[in-house]
Order: structure tokens, then sequence, then C-alpha cells
């Protein structure tokens, strides 16, 4: 699980930077870009301290982001696919960190994670519209 984990921090770190062909995106997209980003730390951070509170807390946050409208920024049926796989695993992580189970929420934790890489892979290969 540890190793997972650490794979799993490794795989947000190396995504962090989604390339964006020189255009700055919006900027309440880019806040909101940037809070996902935090929470979902803050969400290793939990798991890591087995502190089931900042899990779940956080995990709420995510599933927040995951229905706002700057959010659904690609139209194609994948990018969609991905936002509801993404929201999946934010609800799961917080039932799981509710039930304080943290090799359940660890596991969730890396399908979350995958989630940001082929959501974001996704968005490289389609391209965002303007730009
Ligand atoms: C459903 C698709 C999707 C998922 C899932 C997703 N993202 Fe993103 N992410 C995007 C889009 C779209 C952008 C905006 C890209 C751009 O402006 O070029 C973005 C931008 C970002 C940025 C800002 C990059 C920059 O160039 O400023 C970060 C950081 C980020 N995401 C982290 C994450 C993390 C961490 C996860 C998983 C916890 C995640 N994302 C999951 C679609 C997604």
């Amino acid at each position: 699980m540890k190793t997972w984990i650490l794979l799993a921090t490794a795989g947000v770190l190396g995504v962090a930077a989604v390339q964006s062909n020189g255009a700055e995106p919006q900027d309440d997209l880019r806040a909101l870009m940037k809070k996902k980003l935090e929470s979902s730390q803050r969400v290793l951070e939990g798991l890591a301290a087995n502190n089931f509170e900042t899990v779940s807390k956080n995990a709420s946050e995510l599933q927040r982001i995951s229905k706002a409208g700057e959010f659904a920024v690609l139209k194609t049926p994948q990018y969609d696919a991905y936002r509801n796989q993404f929201r999946w695993a934010a609800e799961m992580l917080e039932e799981m960190a509710k039930a304080k189970n943290g090799d359940g929420a660890g596991l969730v934790y890396v399908e979350l994670t995958l989630t940001c890489l082929k959501c974001h892979k996704h968005v490289r290969e389609a391209g965002l519209p303007g730009k």
C-alpha cells in the first residue's frame, strides 16, 4: 500500500503540468484546477497520517470541484466519462474515510490519481476549445 501511495504521489507531481499550448486558462478555471491539486495533496497527507477527517473533508471538496460548471470544459463523451470516474472516486474516498477504512481509502486514492492522468492525457490529445 505504501509503495502504491508513493507511486501515486509521483504520478500527481508528474501530471501537475498539463501543457496548455502557450495560452493561459481562464482565471476561474485556473483557480479551480489549483484547488483540485491542493485537495488531492491534502487527501494524501490525511492518508499518510491516518487522519480520516482530513481525507473525508478534502474528498468532499473534490466532489464539489467535480460538479463545478467550469470543470466541464471539454464536451467529448470520454471527458464526461473521466469526470464521472473522478467524482465517483471522490465519493468512494469520503465513504471509506467515514468508515475509517484506511486500506480501502488508499486504493480509491490510487484510482482517483489514475483518473487525473487519463483525463489529462485525453485533454492533451483532444485539445481544449479555443486553444
Ligand atoms: C475530467 C478531467 C480531469 C480530471 C479527472 C483531472 N483534471 Fe486536472 N485538468 C483538467 C483540465 C481540462 C485542465 C485545464 C488544462 C489546461 O488549461 O490546459 C486541468 C488542469 C490541471 C492543473 C493545472 C495545470 C496547469 O497547466 O496550470 C492541475 C495542477 C491539475 N489539473 C491537477 C489535477 C489532479 C491532481 C487531478 C486528480 C486528482 C486532476 N487534475 C484530475 C482536467 C482534469
